[in-house]
């Protein structure tokens, strides 16, 4: 693989105005932000910069605005957080970035920091403008892109920026990302097995169909799999479904058939009528009209144990369940620990990503151990899948 240009100690950063690109787009209920996660992992780098010296400028989305002054998705609450946690003078820059920005931060000081409101106000970032990404790379000397999670993007901030800026890294959260995934997809040890869940299949299509080839269990949980269950001819009452999938899951078997690759659907659930109701649990037949399956039952979470105690390399992504309803988060916790007891046993290596299968994580302050924790979501899968990133490809 060609070689990413990362970030080193030895490059001098004394009073040089460093853009780093962060992925702050972290879950904000009220003002409240749900999980820090993203942001307590960027904060030792942010120090060190400032340590030495640098003046450092940074920029994160939030969100998907459609209007580009949606206040639900203004950054200020990751700003006055990270007020709390870094000891020198942090500035808020919540204007448009244009061809005056370098000149209204010019009093920005070494060992201070200038955070960006939301870049995605900015209608030239999503569109990758060639004249806003001029504007964005005038404002620093150098740029630090360690936002993996949004490097599946082509936007400004993420790629065209690089065009215009000579000295551009990966940072050390990126570098890691890209470094635990490259381990384990090129000497990964076999038995692998694959978990994936989440509701939509369509978003995962691509990554089962390149990962059937490569592993030897495909482990399919969560909503997604009542498309597998109803295509097997079973009955799913009012669960989750995506019309049309019929031809992807043919696709997958028939793709799965030829690379020896067995997969595995649930055949046990936790059933209810209502989302927020308590958990019945059901077998295959006893599936009502009435039912929603909204997680996989005991028998299911046996045999996905057992899958995972033969495994050498396990990848897992996405929940089993509803879990932001208590009754039906046993089986997301149940892979958690059996993965985490067997990482901890050395007898796998792990790899868990996606950002709802960390808030489940999180939401249980489970004590687990993966050798790998991403916080990618999108750019997590599209890099297994063996797409090229554009924002990775930018900085070979
Ligand atoms: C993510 O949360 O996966 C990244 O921040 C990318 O966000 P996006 O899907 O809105 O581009």
């Amino acid at each position: 693989m060609e070689k990413i240009r990362s970030f080193s100690e030895s490059i001098d950063v004394t009073n040089k105005r460093i853009i780093l690109r962060a992925d702050f787009n972290v879950p904000i209920l009220n003002e409240i932000i749900q999980d820090k996660t993203r942001i307590d992992l960027s904060i030792p780098f942010i120090q060190n910069l400032l340590k030495k010296k640098a003046k450092v400028i940074i920029i994160s989305h939030l969100g998907r605005p459609k209007n580009l002054k949606d206040k639900s998705l203004s950054l200020k609450s990751v700003f006055n957080y990270l007020k709390e946690k870094i000891d020198s003078k942090i500035f808020f820059y919540s204007d448009k970035v244009t061809n005056e920005t370098q000149k209204k931060i010019s009093f920005l000081n070494a060992n201070e920091v200038i955070f960006f409101e939301n870049i995605r106000f900015n209608e030239g970032e999503v569109k990758n403008d060639d004249e806003f990404a001029k504007n964005l790379s005038s404002i620093g000397d150098i740029y630090i892109n360690d936002a993996f999670s949004c490097s599946h993007r082509k936007q400004a901030s993420i790629h065209k920026i690089t065009k215009y800026i000579g000295n551009s890294y990966a940072g050390p959260l990126f570098m890691k990302e890209i470094l635990s995934i490259n381990s384990i997809l090129d000497d990964k040890k076999n038995p692998t097995t694959c978990i994936v869940g989440g509701s939509k299949i369509s978003t995962k299509i691509g990554v089962i169909t390149s990962l059937i080839k490569k592993v030897d269990n495909l482990i399919i949980v969560g909503a997604m799999a009542n498309n597998f269950i109803k295509f097997k001819g079973n009955k799913i009452g009012k669960s989750l479904i995506e019309p049309g999938s019929e031809k992807f899951i043919k696709e997958i078997y028939d793709t799965a058939h030829k690379n020896n690759c067995e997969i595995v659907i649930p055949f046990d659930f936790a059933v209810s009528e209502t989302t927020d109701g308590n958990a019945n649990f059901k077998g295959l037949k006893d599936v009502a009209d009435q039912d929603i399956i909204l997680d996989i039952g005991p028998r299911t979470i046996e045999k996905i144990k057992k899958i995972i105690d033969v495994s050498k390399t396990v990848l897992w992504n996405g929940p089993a369940g509803y879990f932001e309803n208590q009754n039906f988060m046993k089986g997301t916790i149940s892979i958690a620990e059996k993965i985490s007891s067997n990482t901890r046993l050395k007898s796998l290596i792990s790899i868990v990503g996606g950002g709802d299968t960390i808030s489940a994580i999180k939401n249980n302050a489970l004590d687990v151990n993966f050798t790998h924790l991403s916080t990618a979501g999108g750019a997590f899968l599209e890099y297994i899948e063996g797409k090229n990133l554009p924002g990775v490809e930018v900085l070979k």
